[in-house]
């Protein structure tokens, strides 16, 4: 058997969650391989609505395993109020969610210099969502982080104790510091990591690599999208981990020839929150009716997230890195009230035309070329089949896969579980 992997092509909120607890039914084990409560990943079904940061998509399915893999990042008190919603919601997880031993814990100190970094960098500041992140995976590489398996060690308070006395000192530079309850903070969170005690830790690479001996099928579901990662993102407007497909190898502890599918997924237009190019942003009034239509604001900070057209220039770039093998297409319903749809097909430069992501993506003289599409300009509510949907919108999306060289096979039409038109090749 193989990890299949699913991720996002764009800067995030692609729609992960959902896909995920659509495609749960089909796969013994889901996994988180990187990133950490910095991400929202919202799911929809029988009215309700619940948004997971740490925890896998696939917890709300019955019988499915859900793994926080080793690349995950975790804040015991965020961790903890998502298993309390999942109490409260009657889901019974004691026995499905699985912790990785090997994954790293974010300190209360490491948000307050996370906060304190963004502060010090005023309007060149990354628009972190300010859980920690960047900083606790510079603990890692720097090797001076604390992992899971660390908190059933009998020095694990002493090695707390310095690495926060490290973090204390390191504050000092700072010219301003964020207003932070710290004792407050702390004393959360040493709770929480008494009760993150009672979870199943496993070794998770050995826990992966028997579960694909023993046949099972495995999901690692992405967090942030391709344009986020620490490598090949708009760096420095990134987020600190390997965002990509090659990420689920180092995360999971799986070798390169156990990838299977790769689904890619990208909006039927592009969103970004917090700073950072953006070449098709929309600063106009299409920007803002595709940010009414598509409630786009940010599933964890709440931010107001910026819109604008999908970019194929883009799209094609984060297929190559990760090896895409399938599309899923979400949101397209957004675009129902669209007289004109556009897509992004090249850059214009002073050198030229070019459908390569350049260097630097803010460079003045980079302007998005355009191709645009009559829009549907009905609902896709009813459609459950490809051979139903407008010609406009089957138009469009045999024009993404022609650009991209790569098969749609699910079309999303809204935020619910059901809402979703598989495409049969
Ligand atoms: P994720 O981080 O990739 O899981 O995505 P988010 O949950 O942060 O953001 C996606 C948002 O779009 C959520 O509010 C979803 O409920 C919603 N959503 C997902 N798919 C669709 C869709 O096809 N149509 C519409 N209208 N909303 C969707
Ligand atoms: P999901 O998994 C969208 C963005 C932040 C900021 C940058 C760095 O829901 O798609 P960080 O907190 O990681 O230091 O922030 O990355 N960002 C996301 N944007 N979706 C996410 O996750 C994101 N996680 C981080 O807004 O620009
Ligand atoms: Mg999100």
């Amino acid at each position: 058997m193989k990890v299949d992997v699913l991720l996002g092509l764009q800067w995030g909120d692609e729609g992960k969650g959902k896909i995920v607890d659509y495609l749960a039914p089909s796969y013994d084990v889901i996994c988180r391989f990187q990133g950490g409560p910095n991400a929202g990943h919202t799911l929809k079904f029988d009215g309700q609505k619940y948004v997971l940061h740490t925890i896998p998509s696939g917890i709300f399915r019955d019988n499915i395993i859900n793994l926080v893999g080793n690349g995950v990042v975790i804040d015991p008190i965020t961790f903890q109020k998502e298993v309390d919603k999942l109490t409260s919601a009657g889901i019974q997880y004691e026995d499905r969610l699985l912790i990785a031993e090997k994954a790293h814990l974010i300190l209360p100190t490491h948000r307050m210099l996370d906060a304190a970094s963004e502060l010090a960098k005023g309007a060149q500041k990354i628009g972190s969502t300010l859980k920690g992140i960047g900083p606790t995976y510079m603990d890692k590489t720097g090797r001076n982080g604390l992992r899971v398996g660390d908190i059933l060690e009998p020095d694990f308070m002493n090695r707390y104790d310095q690495l926060k006395s490290k973090h204390l000192g390191l504050l000092k530079m700072y010219p301003e510091l964020p207003d932070f309850d710290l004792e407050g903070e702390e004393a959360k969170w040493h709770e929480a990591i008494a009760k993150l005690k009672q979870f199943t830790i496993v070794n998770g690479e050995f826990y992966i690599n028997q579960a694909l001996s023993d046949g099972k099928s495995i999901l690692a579901e992405g967090a942030q999208g391709s344009m986020l990662d620490i490598d090949y993102g708009t760096y420095p407007f990134v987020t600190s981990s390997s965002t990509i497909t090659a990420g689920v190898c180092v995360g999971l502890g799986v070798a390169p020839s156990k990838i299977g599918e790769v689904i890619g997924i990208t909006k039927a237009y592009c969103t970004r929150v917090g700073s950072g190019p953006f070449p098709t942003e929309l600063f106009d009034d299409i920007g803002e009716k595709l940010r009414k239509e598509g409630a786009e604001f940010g599933a964890t900070t709440g931010r107001p997230r910026r819109c604008g057209w999908i970019d194929l220039v883009q799209l094609k770039y984060t297929c190559m890195l990760n090896g895409v093998t399938q599309l899923v297409l979400t949101k397209a319903d957004v675009l129902n009230t669209f007289d004109t749809i556009k897509t992004c097909i090249a850059y214009e430069l002073d050198s030229g035309e070019t459908t390569e992501l350049p260097f630097d993506l803010t460079r003045p003289d980079l302007q998005p070329i355009y191709k645009s599409y009559k829009g549907w300009q009905t609902s896709l509510e009813d459609i459950k089949a490809f051979n139903d949907l407008p010609a406009q919108a089957s138009d469009y999306i045999i024009e993404l896969e022609k650009y991209l060289d790569c098969k749609v096979t699910m079309i999303s039409t809204g935020p619910d579980r059901k809402e979703l038109i598989p495409v049969n090749a």
